[in-house]
């Protein structure tokens, strides 16, 4: 199976990693000094998260860690992306610092490296501190500007250390699900605050940009974006203008600004929503990154919906294909198009796979493994995609696997399992899948590659 692999495309330092979140995997919401996030919040409320799930305990990784580094490296990766938990380390979302959260992850830091595993530092996955929240939250430029302190306050603490940056894990979640369809933190339904949201979010990234870099010299900074392929459902005219507005509203309105196209115009108009704009923002967002991280889960298909909200679509589900355990359809030429769309029409000069991934109901069977063929190929057509999208020019310099752990997913809470690793919520044992020795041997496969011909 492996042979499928085109192992050789990808090059000698390659980055072999897996990532994780904050709020996904740390639990230990209450101690050392942390501040509730908008997902405290959130999944406290009753009827937001499937079974009324929460973060509170989660993999307790804060507790964890040591262990969650040695199942590195057991799987002999070479990277891990984690996000800081902007609440721990500024609990007030602007204004003091908060020592015992700095510390935790400048420790962990160091193990990570100690233990040969390049960390990739992303500073917001999603859990804004309430306390910004109730002062307006992202539709505010209040809380942009709080970002790009809080950011360089880490970059300032790590920045020795740690040379990949993130600024934002997938705006598009906190503007689009988190304000206009209200499936995530903070829970709204508002479209105006949902553009608002979006524009400040991108203004906070430029701004973080420029601080990371005044604070870390070595810097080399990014933002994750998941960007999806989009289909449009019939070859009639409404429909293709839907996929249109589609790939606006999940692909253009987040790349254009970043690099330096402004917001695309007809976006604008389907939304119909003045931006909060002034003079220098766009200059801001479009800070030149060193690298883009592309998060890849599924491509969508749309036809017309003119009662749906903006951008007045609806999905339609594609029969006779295959998908995974979220009923998110598969289909990896999709990240090979979205690797070569980020070089050829934007100029991306590094990429990475920030997260791809899938999940299945997994269970640890009675002489203790866990068999996951599904996400095994899943991970293996993936990953030939990729090496594909090399041949072809895209300068893919590493790929992360989501998850690491199985975690705290969302609105799905712990029912939907990403990781290579299973845990088990009772007992926080953790067993290494299928799928994650699989990648051991895929890793070691090219390191072996890379050895000999070195
Ligand atoms: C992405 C998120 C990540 C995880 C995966 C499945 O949208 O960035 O935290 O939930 O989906």
């Amino acid at each position: 199976m492996s042979d499928r692999i085109d192992l050789a495309a990808f090059p000698p330092d390659f980055l072999w990693g897996t990532a994780t979140a904050a709020y996904q995997i740390e639990g230990a919401v209450a101690e050392d000094g942390r501040s509730p996030s908008i997902w405290d919040t959130f999944s406290h409320t009753l009827g937001k998260v499937a079974g009324n799930d929460n973060g509170d305990v989660a993999c307790d990784h804060y507790h964890r860690w040591r262990e969650d580094i040695g199942l590195m490296r057991q799987l002999g990766t070479n990277a891990y992306r984690l996000s800081i938990a902007w609440p721990r380390v500024v609990p007030g979302g602007d204004g003091p610092v908060n020592p015992k959260g700095l510390a935790f992850y400048d420790e962990l830091i160091d193990r990570l490296l100690e233990a040969g595993i390049v960390p990739s530092v992303t500073l917001y996955h999603w859990d804004l501190p309430q306390t910004l929240q109730d002062r307006g939250g992202w539709p505010e430029r209040e809380t942009a500007l709080a970002f790009a302190e809080y950011a360089s306050v880490v970059a300032a603490r790590l920045g020795d250390r740690v040379s990949l940056w993130a600024t934002l894990n997938e705006p598009l979640c906190s503007a689009w699900i988190g304000h206009l369809e209200g499936r995530m933190a903070p829970g709204l339904t508002d479209l105006t605050a949902a553009v608002r949201a979006s524009y400040h979010l991108l203004l906070g990234h430029g701004l973080a940009v420029e601080a990371i870099r005044a604070a870390a010299a070595s810097a080399q900074v990014g933002l994750v974006t998941n960007l999806s392929t989009v289909h449009a459902a019939t070859d009639r005219d409404e429909d293709v203008r839907a996929a249109r507005r589609q790939d606006g509203h999940v692909n253009r309105w987040w790349l254009d600004p970043v690099y330096g196209r402004g917001f695309p115009a007809d976006m604008r108009e389907v939304y119909g929503v003045e931006l909060p704009e002034r003079q220098g923002d766009l200059a801001a967002m479009a800070a030149p990154l060193d690298w883009h991280g592309l998060n890849y889960y599924m491509p969508a298909t749309v036809a017309d919906d003119p009662s749906a909200p903006a951008p007045h679509v609806r999905s339609v589900r594609r029969l006779g294909v295959p998908r995974t355990g979220m009923d998110w359809e598969i289909d990896a030429n999709g990240i090979e198009a979205l690797l070569l769309r980020l070089t050829e029409e934007y100029g991306a000069r590094r990429l990475y796979v920030t997260e791809n991934g899938s999940a299945y109901p997994d269970v640890v069977r009675p002489d203790g493994t866990v068999d996951d063929p599904e996400r095994q190929d899943y991970l293996e057509r993936h990953l030939a995609a990729c090496a594909s999208a090399v041949r072809k020019g895209a300068p893919l310099a590493g790929y992360f696997a989501w998850s690491l752990l199985d975690n705290f997913e969302w609105a799905y809470g712990y029912d939907k399992r990403f990781g290579l690793v299973h845990v088990d919520y009772r007992t926080q044992v953790r067993t290494i899948k299928g799928s994650g020795h699989r990648y051991a041997e895929i890793v070691r496969a090219h390191r072996g590659r890379t050895r000999k011909a070195a």
